[in-house]
């Protein structure tokens, strides 16, 4: 059978440059998206024809067969990323919608599937994070990305379904919708400060070296069955970032710090209102647990096993991703 890819999540900040990548290599792609998905990300392919398009829903187990349908690849990026949803909602996308997936995906001739995960689930007490490290979820969203990746291990060892969990760190880049836009918006009004030890390690990785560890995971055979972390070359400080940043925005580094409960309260009146305007909140409560805590990783296993080397380092990343928020925000 030729080969064809499903993207699922295909309009959303990743699956979008999954998307992108694709179609530059002239790929034949099928993505399964909602009737009112906001399509800005993949406009430009949806006006060339250059994607199959399906509309439905990832708990849909018909709209499932017809994105699948003749697919022989699956990059699944498509999955409930609002920190703030409910238990339910979460596993509804995260978990059941997947195994169905891989119930119909393991009775078809599928040479891939790519699992995107997440390293969010770590135990977070450790120095340094690699794929032997426990795992220690603590919330919903965190539980349902490590029952999605048991479920999909198990088609795979039971079902020899070609398996491959990505686990990638925090992904930054261009069309970031969590996090970074609310982190842009308020140190360029300079009202930036800094809620917690500002020398915590966090580790970013850009979105376009995500998309090339996907395509390094489809093409390698050992990556079957395997689960492989994501990140950056090096891990940064909290302060070195939120720098890099406001170099790129051309303000003044922040120097002052504000209580983390008094940072929090102002997150979660923004968290209130999106939930009033039924929109995913670019920041949540949440967010404070991942930049309280050191995240320093260590991606010798995708190095060594799938060649994956990031390219762009954080100066470059920055670079681009503020350039496209000064774009394409109105202030
Ligand atoms: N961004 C990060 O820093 C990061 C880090 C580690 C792992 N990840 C993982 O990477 C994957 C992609 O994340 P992302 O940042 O690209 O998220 P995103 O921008 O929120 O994209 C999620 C996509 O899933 C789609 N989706 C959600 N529910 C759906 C449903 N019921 N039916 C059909 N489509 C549905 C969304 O479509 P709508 O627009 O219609 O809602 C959207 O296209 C996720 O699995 C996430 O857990 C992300």
């Amino acid at each position: 059978m030729k080969e064809k890819y499903l993207v699922t999540g295909a309009n959303g900040f990743i699956g979008s440059h999954i998307v992108d990548s694709l179609v530059t290599k002239r790929k034949r792609v099928k993505i399964l998206i909602r009737k009112n998905s906001n399509i800005n990300n993949i406009e430009e392919h949806i006006r060339n024809k250059s994607i199959e398009i399906v509309y439905g829903d990832l708990r849909d187990k018909e709209s499932l067969k017809k994105a699948l349908d003749e697919c022989t690849i699956i990059c699944n990026s498509g999955a409930l990323t609002d920190l703030s949803a409910s238990h339910k909602d979460l596993f509804d996308v995260n978990v059941h919608s997947l195994k169905t997936m891989l119930e119909l995906a393991s009775k078809r001739p599928i040479s891939r599937f790519v699992q995107i995960s997440s390293i969010g689930a770590f135990d977070k007490h450790h120095s340094v994070i690699n794929e032997r490290t426990p795992l220690n979820p603590i919330n919903s969203y965190e539980l349902s990305k490590v029952e999605g990746e048991r479920i999909a291990l198990s088609f795979f060892k039971e079902k020899r379904l070609a398996v491959t969990i990505l686990e990638p760190s925090a992904v930054y880049g261009r069309r970031v919708n969590i996090g970074f836009p609310y982190m842009l918006e308020v140190l360029r009004k300079e009202m930036m400060r800094y809620p917690v030890n500002e020398n915590n390690l966090l580790n970013l990785v850009y979105v376009t070296d995500v998309v090339e560890a996907i395509e390094l995971a489809i093409e390698k055979e050992e990556a079957i069955g395997e689960r492989f972390i994501i990140g950056g070359e090096k891990s940064y400080t909290y302060k070195e970032i939120v720098e890099a940043a406001a170099y790129e925005l051309g303000v003044p580094p922040p120097t002052k710090h504000i209580p983390l409960s008094i940072a929090k309260s102002f997150v979660f009146v923004n968290q209130c209102i999106s939930k009033i305007r039924k929109r995913k909140p670019e920041l949540v409560t949440n967010y404070f647990d991942y930049i309280t805590t050191d995240m320093n990783i260590d991606i010798t296993k995708a190095r060594t096993i799938l060649g994956f080397k990031p390219k762009v380092e954080l100066k470059e990343g920055m670079r681009e991703m503020v350039d496209w928020y000064l774009s394409s925000h109105t202030f």
